[in-house]
């Protein structure tokens, strides 16, 4: 047991030490899945490093102690950014357990080859090694389900968010083909299905976040405890029509200003981006996202920064390049000195 825990300390587990209990996770499944450990800890890492990419220009940027604070027992919140955070865990696992899979890093699964030799459509027919997705949702769901402990509502939305984490996964599935045929002609082509990069899926969760569904507490019955021994359907018992929909329970919190008692950060101080050509609608309007409509200013500062310049080729093969000195111009949210406190309303969390 000691091995594992030090494994998980070098993978950098660190922030799951108090929420994603590391005892629970050794404790409760059974030994054998002791081996997928290790992959279960970068799954769910890549799952969290996609959350911060997809957050990155929001007021809420996924940091690291609201993945304490998502199943912290006293400070459980039950947000649209908790549902995401544990829908994309969840899909983080079960994608690189899939990958493992294919690769034949473990010995008890592999590729789908169920279809192959079928006829999937006109002009092609399944052969290759498919994406077997059934054995990475399995291990997801025994590993990532098992922290909740909980009967209650909370617990409830956090296995329906986890299940449709594991959704997407599937949803953004993709049929890759190969030509064949008489000088690539392409007269019949084999297909298998294939993982998406995860960079897709992670797409794919933050529209679901967009439009995540809010349940009204006190319409429906879910209180602790009303029914026997841990047998809960949850996305049965919840919202039976919406198994892929993100679900939360409470508003955000407005993550303008601070609030240490919530954990929330504000925007003061945030990096934004300003006169940059060919970005994301996210980064062309963080500025007005993360400042002015928090009340805050947009403050201009000249940094330096070294970077390759003048870069010559050898013949062969090398490259060699100078290292030049640039200024560069970064924006960033402030108070103004005159109006401190002061502060608009802003629209969306
Ligand atoms: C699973 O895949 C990851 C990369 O996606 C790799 O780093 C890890 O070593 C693999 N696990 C095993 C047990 O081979
Ligand atoms: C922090 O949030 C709590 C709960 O919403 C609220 O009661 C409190 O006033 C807030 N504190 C500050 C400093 O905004
Ligand atoms: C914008 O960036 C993308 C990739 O980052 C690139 O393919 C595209 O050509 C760029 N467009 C312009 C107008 O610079």
């Amino acid at each position: 047991m000691g091995d594992m825990l030090m494994l998980w300390v070098a993978l950098g587990i660190c922030c799951f030490t108090s929420a994603w209990s590391v005892n629970n996770f050794l404790m409760t499944g059974p030994k054998a899945y002791l081996t997928y450990t290790a992959s279960v800890a970068l799954g769910a890492q890549s799952g969290i490093e996609e959350c911060k990419f997809q957050f990155a220009w929001e007021r809420w940027n996924c940091p690291e102690n609201a993945l304490q604070l998502s199943t912290h027992n006293r400070l459980r919140s039950a947000t649209r950014e908790t549902s995401f955070i544990h829908a994309i865990s969840s899909a983080g696992v079960m994608y690189t357990i899939t990958k493992n899979c294919s690769m034949g890093d473990f010995e008890n699964c592999g590729c789908d080859e169920s279809k192959n030799g079928k006829t999937g459509g006109h002009g092609w027919i399944w052969k290759g090694c498919s994406d077997d997705v059934e054995f990475g949702e399995r291990i997801s769901k025994l590993f990532v389900d098992s922290l909740e402990k909980g009967k209650d509502a909370r617990a409830l939305m956090n296995l329906h968010n986890n299940r449709a984490g594991r959704l997407a996964v599937r949803a953004t599935m993709k049929r890759t083909c190969k030509c064949h045929g008489i000088s690539g002609s392409c007269s019949i082509q084999t297909c298998w299905l294939q993982l998406a990069d995860f960079r897709e899926t992670g797409d794919y969760l933050k529209a679901k976040y967009d439009q995540a569904l809010k349940i009204e507490m006190d319409k429906r019955q879910l209180r602790t405890g009303n029914s026997a021994e841990g047998h809960w359907a949850p996305t049965k018992a919840f919202l039976p029509s919406a198994e892929a929909e993100l679900i939360f329970l409470e508003e955000s919190p407005d993550y303008c200003v601070q609030n240490s008692s919530l954990g929330i950060y504000g925007t003061e101080g945030r990096e934004c981006l300003q006169n940059s050509h060919n970005t994301s609608r996210w980064e062309q309007h963080s500025c007005g996202h993360l400042c002015t409509k928090c009340g805050l200013q947009v403050k201009e500062r000249r940094t330096e920064a070294m970077s390759s310049c003048n870069c010559k080729f050898h013949w062969c093969c090398t490259v060699k390049c100078d290292q030049c000195r640039h200024v560069v111009n970064k924006f960033y949210c402030a108070h103004s000195p005159d109006r401190a406190g002061a502060r608009g309303k802003g629209s969306a969390p």
